[in-house]
């Protein structure tokens, strides 16, 4: 629901009469717990902050409840969230308020103009979250982790539409949590949108791929058309990201098998990183693939890129809007996953 620009807020007055207003809202997180805020902004209004009929709903009957829905004539497309929670209203100065507005702005370009000095917020907090949908396989996701998890998917077509750059940069973020060796994070995130450099970056790789295929003895036809259909994916996919090993910051160690021990464990952080990624760009109603190739030719995308020093390219993940629902791998069962031993 995060990803919704408008909610209904519902709030009872003194006398008892309920109010619905639209709002533009935000989640915030304070001390591991979420919280619900707008702020009371420029927009034209008859009276002031204070005096707006929510706000002395609030000082009356904090118990609000904000719905966030989905409407489309397509009903099996039909969604909505409410939030049932405990509302107060932060004073604008507050240290509170402007973190909410510093996330409020970083939402919507709208308020990073407008004037919101001591403009107070509206917090909801102690929430209880009901949700219902006609039906999961629709754009807007289900956003809990197990459906993220299981919703994650590798596409390798895309749509010409662009993806905000805040998605991207959410999704680095997201890679930023994964574990890592002693924390430090042996990763980078090069990202690459113009599409003249992802033709240019397609045409370095492309001679290594036709090497390579031409060595696994492929028939001339079948090295042109995988030849075309990799290119195609790097040209089509309107964001590339390539997830690169940094490996400056970690131990150093007198022995080889502890350093290429250390070596290792960055390698799995990054798969780590790589996957909250996907997850994240999953879950803001975008797809992502993982593609190995730079593994192949690690200097020839440094080169083509022009990347710093010490970053060595381990992936690449084109990222954007599925052209197509990909055909899905079955999974194992889980007691397949499970290791047998005596
Ligand atoms: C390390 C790694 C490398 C991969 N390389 C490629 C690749 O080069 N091309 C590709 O189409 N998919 C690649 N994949 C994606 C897998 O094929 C995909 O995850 C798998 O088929 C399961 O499908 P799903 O991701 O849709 O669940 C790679 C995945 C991993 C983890």
């Amino acid at each position: 629901m995060q990803r919704h620009r408008v909610g209904r807020l519902a709030t009872v007055s003194a006398a008892g009469q309920p109010l619905v207003v639209p709002c533009c809202f935000a989640v915030v997180e304070r001390d591991g717990e979420p919280f619900v805020v707008s702020v009371l902004d420029a927009k034209p209004k008859s009276v002031s902050a204070r005096d707006l009929a929510r706000v002395r709903n609030i000082a009356a009957h904090p118990a609000v409840c904000l719905t966030v829905d989905d409407y489309a004539e397509d009903w099996s497309r039909l969604r909505f969230v409410q939030l049932h929670g405990t509302a107060r209203v932060l004073d604008g100065e507050s240290g509170e308020a402007l973190a909410a507005i510093a996330v409020l702005r970083e939402k919507y370009p709208q308020y990073r103009t407008m004037e919101l000095d001591e403009a107070p917020v509206i917090e909801i907090g102690q929430m209880r979250v009901f949700s219902w949908s006609a039906s999961g396989s629709w754009e807007g996701r289900p956003d809990d982790l197990d459906s993220v998890i299981r919703g994650r998917r590798s596409v390798r077509s895309f749509l010409p539409d662009s993806v905000p750059s805040v998605v991207v940069r959410r999704a680095i973020e997201a890679g930023g949590w994964a574990p890592s060796p002693h924390g430090r994070q042996p990763w980078r995130f090069a990202v690459v949108e113009s599409a003249e450099r992802r033709a240019g970056l397609a045409e370095a790789m492309a001679a290594t791929w036709d090497e390579q295929l031409r060595l696994d003895g492929q028939d001339e036809n079948i090295v042109r058309i995988r030849l075309e259909k990799s290119k195609q994916r790097l040209i089509e996919a309107p964001v590339l990201v390539i997830p690169c090993l940094y490996l400056a910051d970690l131990d150093v160690y007198p022995d080889p098998n502890r350093q290429e021990a250390e070596r290792i464990m960055a390698i799995q952080s990054i798969g780590a990183a790589i996957q909250n990624f996907l997850l994240s760009i999953y879950a803001s109603g975008f797809d992502g693939g993982w593609m190995c190739a730079p593994l192949f030719c690690p200097e020839v995308v440094a080169g083509n890129l022009g990347l710093a020093e010490g970053l060595i390219p381990h992936a690449l993940l084109p990222v954007g809007k599925a052209a197509k629902d990909p055909a899905r791998r079955p999974r194992m069962p889980v007691d397949g996953l499970i290791a047998q031993w005596e």
